[in-house]
């Protein structure tokens, strides 16, 4: 697919089940503390959570990937959420810091495409914010293209892009699966 850079070797994505909700919560705090203008929430509102609510957020309707280093670490984050019979929106895009520029982010789309042809939904949508310039870049790359502008953000600033892919009907699991050490599963 359309990966640009060479993959750290070992690199692989995993689904995320709930018995992986330590890394997630590590991960979506690390993102909402490194990243606040690129996220809708806050992490005021999920330090206080415990394991139960933790669980409960990564076994509900959004399924979430991880890119993982070869010792296990979780580098990067990525959620795809179905909707209606034929849309998936990618949420909470997410590259740590010190494995940013490697490809972590194509490996995680490439992933998530993967996934959506396997539940059926060939259309993927996402919001970014307007001048979030790296990874508007990014989505363009891989296909993505602005649909509109979405409805402003509560707390003001500029209005978030929805952007588009539409995914090739040849670009089919068998083609190109994912490095995955978990088939994906039904929320
Ligand atoms: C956007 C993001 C997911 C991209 O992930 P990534 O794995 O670094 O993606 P890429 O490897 O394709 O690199 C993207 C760009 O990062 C920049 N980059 C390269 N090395 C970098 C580094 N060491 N540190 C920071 N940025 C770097 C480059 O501009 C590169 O793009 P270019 O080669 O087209 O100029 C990541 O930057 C991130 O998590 N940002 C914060 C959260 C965010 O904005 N999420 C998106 C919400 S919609």
């Amino acid at each position: 697919m359309t990966a640009r850079k060479g993959h750290a070797a070992g690199l692989r994505i995993h689904v995320v089940t709930a018995d992986d909700w330590a890394s997630h919560r590590d991960l979506r705090i690390h993102m909402l503390t490194e990243s606040p203008d690129a996220f809708w929430g806050r992490v005021d509102d999920v330090r206080g959570l415990g394991e139960a609510d933790w669980r409960a957020a990564v076994s509900g309707d959004i399924l979430y990937l991880q890119a993982r280093d070869a010792s296990g670490a979780a580098l990067g984050t990525l959620g795809v959420l179905p909707d209606g019979e034929r849309d998936v929106h990618l949420i909470a895009m997410y590259v740590r810091p010190t494995a940013r520029g490697g490809g972590v982010g194509d490996l995680l789309l490439d992933a998530s495409a993967v996934l959506a042809l396997e539940i059926g939904r060939p259309r993927q949508l996402l919001e970014v914010a307007a001048d979030n310039t790296v990874a508007i870049r990014l989505y363009e790359r891989h296909g993505f293209t602005v649909l509109a502008r979405a409805a402003a953000r509560p707390e003001g600033g500029e209005e978030p892009l929805t952007m588009v892919r539409e995914l090739p009907e040849a670009l089919s699991p068998q083609d190109d699966s994912p490095q995955d050490d978990k088939a994906p599963t039904s929320p």
